[in-house]
């Protein structure tokens, strides 16, 4: 198993900035070209939902002053927002489970076009999740929710008497009693509320998820290619219904569990569908776990092989993650969901500030860079997307010439500054706003509210309502 040979440690703040001609010279604003990616430069803006869109899961006017923000700054690439493959009510998150969402996001397409003059590539991220419910109130769970059985008869006693007799004595018995008289799985429907597993095979629709997935995406990838999208990043990262495939948590026995051969399975199937359902300059590549960073999840001893089989299946980037799961997720308030980003897998997705001695820049480098080294000693030349941290031009150098990736993705740093890369590459790095990492972004994507950032304007400096901008404020050349 691969292990860090040393911590590279990088530093905050704007840091050293080129002037024009470096930057021309510089390996981040080299094109790239390889299969069927191409880019004109190597920043990348990766996926992040800012709750914009109408509730029935269009692209609305906001969603297209959002995207259009980021290519006014010209990125290499930009990956739209995680996009739901059903056509199933999911609040202010864009989808593409039905034909009639073709339209808006034809529009979201010009309009990155316009705003970027061609120069950026435009990839949706198309995303398939399981149910999962807002924690109840007790009273409520045991006189609504809970499914009796006969052992919960016998824990209270109450074997020949009346369903809501039983349901009355099980709530009173409180929350020691609760843990003794409910099955785990129960007493994490009452403490954090219901959350569906893809090892549920005793519920038809997850059992038959293999059956069902591949056309979800391809249906959905040969929307985003009607709308004129360059490609589609496949969501198999963090928490939902594709890395639980992949994860070792998957102990599903109908060959798409247990063994890694068998937890990749439906990944597989899943690109195999979606590349048989699009044209062939139409990019498919995926986004995935460089490590789940729970106890007994998917690490380095597997990821490499996890990248390999991408890579020799055919995929046009893998893009890394980190964390960002369910299983270590803090309890969250009655009434609330459980949210992937507030544990410690959590904090390894999008780390903030205050953190270990090991800093939060970076996180993902390491990992990455041996999940690259295996990927290129496969034979395969597939292009690696890193993200995490980054948040200048030396760190993004660093990357590229190290080895560990050959895209640069920055998520938060393009949020705190859309322009960052542009300004950097006119030789204007000085004028970068650089982001702080405090996540006052990530705490209005766990509230489901507009997304927006600290270092924004707000709009009560023109003389209005005191909230801050929607979009990141225009830079003027
Ligand atoms: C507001 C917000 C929304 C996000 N939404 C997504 C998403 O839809 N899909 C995804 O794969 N990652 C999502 N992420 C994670 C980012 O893509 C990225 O991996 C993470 O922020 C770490 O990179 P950074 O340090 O450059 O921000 C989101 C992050 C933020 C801050
Ligand atoms: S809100 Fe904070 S963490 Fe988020 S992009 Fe802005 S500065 Fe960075």
């Amino acid at each position: 198993m691969w292990r860090p040979s040393e911590r590279i440690r990088y530093e905050a703040g704007p840091g050293r900035a080129p002037d024009a001609e470096e930057a021309s010279r510089s390996r981040l604003f080299s094109p790239l070209r390889e299969g069927r990616l191409s880019l004109a430069q190597r920043s990348w803006v990766p996926a992040m939902v800012p709750w914009r869109a109408t509730e029935d899961g269009f692209v609305s006017g906001d969603v297209l002053a959002w995207y259009e923000r980021f290519a006014l700054g010209r990125p290499g690439a930009i990956v739209v927002e995680a996009t739901g493959v059903r056509d199933v009510p999911s609040g202010p998150l864009l989808r593409i489970g039905h034909d009639r969402y073709v339209e808006g996001l034809s529009r979201l397409v010009e309009t990155v076009r316009r705003a970027s003059g061609g120069q950026t590539r435009l990839f949706i991220q198309l995303i398939d999740f399981l149910a999962i419910r807002r924690r109840p109130e007790p009273a409520t769970y045991f006189a609504r929710f809970l499914s009796l059985t006969d052992a919960h008869r016998r824990a209270v006693g109450a074997e020949g008497l009346p369903e809501h007799e039983v349901r009355a004595r099980l709530f009173a018995l409180g929350p020691e009693g609760w843990k003794a008289a409910l099955t785990t799985r129960e007493h994490e429907s009452l403490s954090h509320g219901y959350r569906e597993r893809v090892t549920d095979t005793h519920l038809d629709h997850i059992r038959d998820l293999p059956k069902a997935l591949p056309e979800l995406f391809a249906s959905a990838a040969r929307r985003a290619e009607t709308a004129g999208f360059d490609g589609v990043e496949l969501h198999y990262a963090h928490a939902y219904t594709m890395a639980s495939f992949l994860s070792r948590a998957n102990t599903r026995l109908d060959g798409y569990g247990g063994p890694l051969p068998d937890r990749l399975r439906s990944p597989l199937e899943v690109y195999a569908a979606t590349r048989a359902a699009v044209a062939s300059p139409f990019v498919v590549g995926c986004r995935f776990l460089a490590e789940e960073c729970v106890p007994g999840g998917n690490d380095l001893s597997e990821t490499p092989e996890i990248a390999v089989a991408f890579a020799n299946a055919g995929m046009d980037f893998l893009s890394t993650s980190r964390g960002g799961k369910f299983e270590d997720a803090k309890q969250p308030a009655i009434n609330s969901a459980a949210y992937p980003y507030t544990g410690p897998s959590g904090y390894e997705c999008m780390p903030q500030f205050i953190s270990d001695a090991r800093g939060p820049f970076g996180r993902n480098a390491e990992p990455t860079k041996a999940i690259r080294e295996a990927v290129r000693a496969a034979g395969r030349r597939t292009p690696i997307v890193c993200s995490g941290g980054v948040h200048n031009f030396e760190m993004a150098e660093r990357w590229l010439a190290e080895g560990v990736c050959d895209i640069v993705g920055a998520a938060r740093q393009s949020l705190a500054d859309p322009d960052w890369a542009l300004k950097i590459a006119l030789g204007r790095g000085d004028e970068v706003r650089t982001c702080e990492y405090t996540n006052y972004c990530e705490a209005l994507d766990q509230k489901h509210k507009p997304v927006t950032c600290q270092l924004w304007d707000r709009l009560d400096l023109d003389g209005s309502d005191g909230k801050r901008r929607l979009v990141a404020p225009p830079w003027r050349r």
